[in-house]
């Protein structure tokens, strides 16, 4: 359609009708199954209402949402098809690593292609947009949805968005399997206050704008066709009904003119949150700020009618919003195939093929970081080992987000280890549950694990015992319950369960060779296992190939490469930690200030266990000074910095070399380091690279006390070097 016809389209449609067009509803209105992913609702959904609907949300099938399309066109008054959105998180049936998982990786290329494939799988599934990617900057390691980030940095964290966003919508959305993503939660959703999900968010009209916004800028900038709002509040007015958030920040300065959704439920939750008394208020003050659709509260329907009849509501801004909404619909080619590519053939062709299957092992091997190696990895054939754990034969390796995904289409560890083992020396135990007694995981709709015997579970503990005893070396396979991370999943305690903590003592009691494979949505405290541990690998929820890729990197096929993209707190009472920070007036400079008035805690180290960007390999990289080719810069110039990096051990491996710039003394406080770029290379034992960065003026901008992005003369220190506590550096004076 033109831009005229939508238009005309608009002006022949009634008032409910239009009204409607911004009411998005669970698909279980129209048919059976459905995903449910928030609270259900019971007002505003009248009959007339969902048989006008604008969107729907949770169906998946070609099947099914054909026959649901083709039902609801046929008595739509204008035959305006229905948009179906899911949450297409890291992968659909195939699933990749969580991404924070994927944040790992440092490889943004990598997210793009898994974003592709997930497209592809959701599309020929009858799917038109997806609510991915969450861009939300997270520092804190109690908030469960750290998960679905892919880090505490926010230029990592851009390079992400605009990969995925890249991935998922293509060049055009039009074109066959590709779907809309929807950049979320505007704005700052990651920093809920104690961790606790849905909490409060106290930012600075600073720190949002330097280190929350600029990921989502990044998918708008990419083409992102959406945008959702998100739960919190900012400055104490929740977003979604946050003018100056939507209208001032995301339409005027970051420019989006694409479709604004809301959280599911948050035009409502404006009542709960105390900013407005009822739902009619609700309706205005969303419809005000430009929210074009209403997920799941059923407000818009139920008030904007009587709002545009009573002139409070203008009904031109009804029609901006229509307009969007319309718009996104033609964009897809809705209007002349409905059902895009919605195909039940190809669902059978593509959907799990070997070639997605390989996609998911490769960026699985590629998440997982190294923190300890003691020489026990890569394991040896004709040791005789036991796999010890509850995640030994364990099939939930998706993570939360993953409900398409089944745990039948996965390979446990066990499956994948006798295949690589052949011979006769392994034995592999359960040795405890998942979850003991101490955690609850309340209000889950799915069965969370079936209860175990004290007898069972003596027995199961004294096998383990048994078996570690009589091994040369035991991998243990803990984490937390898949469950435990995702929405709704803070945790105060960020450690694994009671239960697998007492199996991983009584194990390292009997065998002093332990490697931990840790599975988790986020960073843990694992002091403990660190410290007794001769080997650590993080997998975190590592998808459908996860345990065949875990086998690749314990073989020794592939070396490990990933890099933390998140700090993993020395404990829980460090958090938020993140090595972005300031430098406060009272630094403490770890083992040399003994001083009492420093910024430092009397009980643990201010460092975090394993910092960002950190993560070993089979190899050893060695990095040379850093070398700049000036010592001083104008504006409009540009600086190389470089470094020699070789591969000192005896094995081929992959490092990132990280680029890390430091502004010495500025308007505002700047970050003891940023990262400003990296790159990865592959060497082979003894081989050299040099590895170049350019330097251009706008990597040493930031939002200045003029509140512009601009940088600002002075000296600013390069770091080079392969995690962020590096000190390998040199200097440089930008001038005016
Ligand atoms: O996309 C999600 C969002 O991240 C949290 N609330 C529900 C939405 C739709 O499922």
């Amino acid at each position: 359609m033109t831009k005229q016809e939508l238009v005309d389209l608009i002006q022949d449609m009634s008032l409910e009708e239009k009204v409607n067009q911004m009411l998005q509803v669970v698909s279980s209105f129209y048919s059976e199954e459905t995903v449910i992913t928030g609270p259900m609702k019971e007002s505003g959904f009248t009959k007339e209402n969902i048989a006008m609907a604008g969107s729907a949300i949770g169906a998946l099938g070609a099947e099914k949402i054909k026959k649901m399309q083709s039902d609801f066109i046929k008595q739509q008054p204008h035959h305006i098809p229905l948009l179906f959105m899911l949450d297409v998180i890291n992968g659909f049936r195939t699933v990749f690593p969580i991404p924070l998982g994927q944040g790992a990786t440092f490889e943004p290329e990598l997210s793009c292609r898994l974003a592709e494939v997930a497209a592809k799988e959701a599309a020929v599934s009858g799917v038109h947009v997806t609510f991915a990617p969450m861009v939300d900057l997270v520092r804190d390691a109690r908030w469960g949805r750290v998960m679905e980030a892919t880090g505490e940095d926010p230029y990592l964290n851009c390079c992400f968005s605009k990969a995925m966003v890249k991935g998922f919508q293509g060049e055009d959305i039009k074109e066959p399997y590709r779907v809309a993503a929807c950049v979320k939660h505007f704005a700052g959703y990651g920093a809920p206050t104690g961790g606790r999900d849905y909490n409060t968010v106290e930012l600075s009209e600073h720190t949002i704008r330097e280190f929350y916004l600029p990921s989502y800028k990044a998918g708008i900038d990419a083409g992102a066709a959406m945008v959702m709002t998100s739960f919190n509040t900012i400055d104490g007015i929740p977003a979604t009904g946050n003018k100056w958030l939507m209208k001032k920040i995301l339409r005027e300065e970051m420019g989006f003119e694409g479709v604004l959704i809301s959280d599911w439920a948050a035009i409502e939750e404006m009542i709960y949150h105390g900013y407005c008394s009822d739902r009619k208020e609700a309706a205005i003050e969303a419809a005000e700020a430009g929210v074009d659709i209403d997920m799941m509260s059923g407000i818009y329907s139920e008030h904007l009618i009587h709002l545009v009849r009573e002139q409070i509501i203008d009904e031109k801004l009804v029609d901006e919003m229509v307009y969007r909404i319309l718009e996104l619909k033609n964009k897809l080619g809705l209007f002349e195939n409905p059902y895009k590519d919605a195909d039940e053939q190809k669902e059978k062709e593509l959907i799990l093929c070997k070639e997605h299957r390989e996609l998911a092992r490769e960026a699985a091997r590629k998440s997982f970081v190294l923190l300890k190696n003691d020489g026990v990895l890569p394991l040896k054939k004709e040791q005789k080992t036991a796999y010890i754990g509850p995640y030994v034969d364990n099939r939930n390796l998706l993570g939360a987000w993953s409900f398409i995904g089944q745990p039948e289409d996965v390979t446990t560890l066990k499956e994948a280890a006798i295949k690589w083992h052949e011979a006769n020396n392994t034995v592999y135990c359960q040795g405890c549950a998942v979850l003991g007694n101490d955690i609850k995981l309340e209000g889950f709709t799915e069965q969370t694990e079936e209860e175990i015997s004290k007898e069972l579970e003596q027995k199961m503990l004294q096998e383990a015992i048994q078996a570690a005893a009589k091994s040369e070396l035991v991998v243990m396979a803990l984490g937390e319950h898949r469950l435990q991370s995702g929405e709704a999943t803070s945790n105060a305690n960020i450690q694994i369960p009671k239960v697998q903590m007492e199996l991983f003592e009584k194990v390292c009691e009997v065998n002093e060779n332990v490697v931990v494979i840790l599975f988790s949505g986020r960073p843990l405290d694992i002091r403990e296992i660190s410290h007794k541990a001769k080997a650590v690998l993080e997998v975190w929820m590592p998808g459908t190939e996860g345990a065949n890729a875990i086998m690749d990197v314990l073989s020794g096929e592939y070396n490990p490469s990933g890099k933390l993209p998140m700090s993993f707190p020395y404990c829980v009472g460090q958090v938020p930690v993140y090595y972005n920070e300031y430098s406060t007036g009272r630094p403490y400079v770890e083992g040399k200030n003994k001083d009492r008035f420093r910024s430092k805690y009397l009980d643990i180290p201010n460092n975090p266990l394993y910092p960002f960007g950190y993560g070993l390999s089979y190899t050893r990289f060695s990095v040379s000074l850093v070398k700049l080719s000036k010592d001083t810069m104008k504006p409009k110039e540009k600086i190389e910095a470089s470094v020699m990096v070789k591969n000192e051990g005896a094995v081929f491996g992959t490092e990132t070399v990280q680029l890390y710039i430091k502004d010495v003394a500025a308007s505002v406080v700047r970050p003891l380091k940023e990262l400003k770029n990296f790159k990865k290379i592959s060497l082979n034992p003894g081989q050299s690279e040099e590895v170049c960065f350019t330097i251009t003026e706008e990597d040493l901008q930031f939002l200045t006390q003029k509140g512009k992005w601009e940088s600002e003369a002075g000296k600013f220190v390069v770091y080079i070097g392969t995690d962020s506590t590096t000190e390998n550096s040199s200097s440089f004076i930008l001038n005016d």
